[in-house]
């Protein structure tokens, strides 16, 4: 007991004692309450549809979803998705918000290069023709494709969420340099950066992304608020959806071959009470 007390004692001070969590604290991470948490989640289609509008018509000025086409949107699972169309090709909806959008194509007749508006089997297009063009719109830092970040990033889509909301000023004794901010969330180190106090460094990281949201930014069709704690839930449930489009199934999936499994071992349990039943042991 005693020996015990004093090891841990001693677990104890060595940890204080260690200079490197004095210097460097942990990006801020919230957690956010998901409808498609847990074996029975589902997405709230409302939310994704939300979503959706958020990316089109902020993120996707520099973010591409190059996995992305329109019929997606309309696949079962998915924020348009409406049982009366099973093949997404020929959903209205999905085939409007394509036209919207302009991608690039060939003329058939002449070889030139010209945009024409997008049918639902076309991928998501790029806002930038190439990568040094996307450097160069945004100070040098390149703008990842977002079709699968949220399983690609440590947090998923409460990651994604900090991000958007957690943009602060920079505290006084932190160096910026010019067109980058300064995020609570980001995942970095600011200790060459901090000029105050060593023991204090904040915590977060600088990106180049400057603060995406904001206020009325977007207009939600179903009337939600558009503060930026809803853009940024919404966007972050789209995100998720995007990268793990077939979450739902798999999750059905899973809880029938449960069922499935559990019966058969009951039905084992009872065959092999009768088979040993007169036997002596
Ligand atoms: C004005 C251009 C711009 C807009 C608009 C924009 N981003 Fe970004 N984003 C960037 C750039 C540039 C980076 C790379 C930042 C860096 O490397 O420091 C980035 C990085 C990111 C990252 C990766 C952060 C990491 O962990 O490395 C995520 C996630 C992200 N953006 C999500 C979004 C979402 C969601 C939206 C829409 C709500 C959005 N962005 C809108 C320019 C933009």
């Amino acid at each position: 007991m005693l020996r015990k007390a004093i090891a841990l004692a001693a677990l104890g001070l060595a940890f204080l004692g260690s200079p490197a969590l004095a210097a460097h604290p942990k990006p801020v991470e919230r957690d956010v309450a998901w409808s498609f948490d847990g074996p029975f989640g589902k997405f709230d289609t409302a939310q994704l549809q939300r979503g959706y509008k958020v990316y089109r018509e902020v993120c996707a000025a520099c973010h591409s979803m190059h996995l992305l086409s329109f019929r997606n949107l309309g696949e079962k699972g998915g924020p348009f998705y409406d049982p009366e169309y099973p093949n997404s090709n020929d959903n209205p909806y999905v085939k409007s918000l394509a036209k919207d959008i302009q991608v690039p194509d060939i003329d058939q007749d002449t070889g030139d290069a010209i945009t024409r508006p997008a049918m639902p089997a076309d991928r998501f297009p790029s806002p930038f023709p190439n990568e040094p063009a996307a450097r160069a719109s945004n100070g040098g830092a390149l703008p990842p494709d977002l079709s699968v970040i949220a399983k690609g990033r440590e947090g998923g889509p409460n990651y994604i969420y900090s991000l958007m909301t957690g943009y602060r000023d920079a505290p006084a004794g932190l160096t910026l340099s010019p067109g980058q901010h300064y995020n609570v969330s980001m995942n970095g180190d600011l200790t060459s950066a901090w000029k105050g106090d060593h023991h204090k460094v904040p915590p977060g990281g600088v990106v180049a992304m400057p603060p995406p949201l904001a206020a009325g930014k977007v207009t939600f069709d179903d009337g939600s608020p558009s503060t930026v704690e809803q853009q940024a839930k919404d966007v972050s449930a789209f995100l998720y959806w995007a990268a793990e489009p077939k979450m739902m199934e798999r999750k059905q999936f899973g809880l029938g071959a449960m069922i499935y499994l559990l019966f058969f071992t009951v039905l084992l349990y009872f065959s092999y009470r009768r088979i040993w039943k007169n036997v002596a042991h």
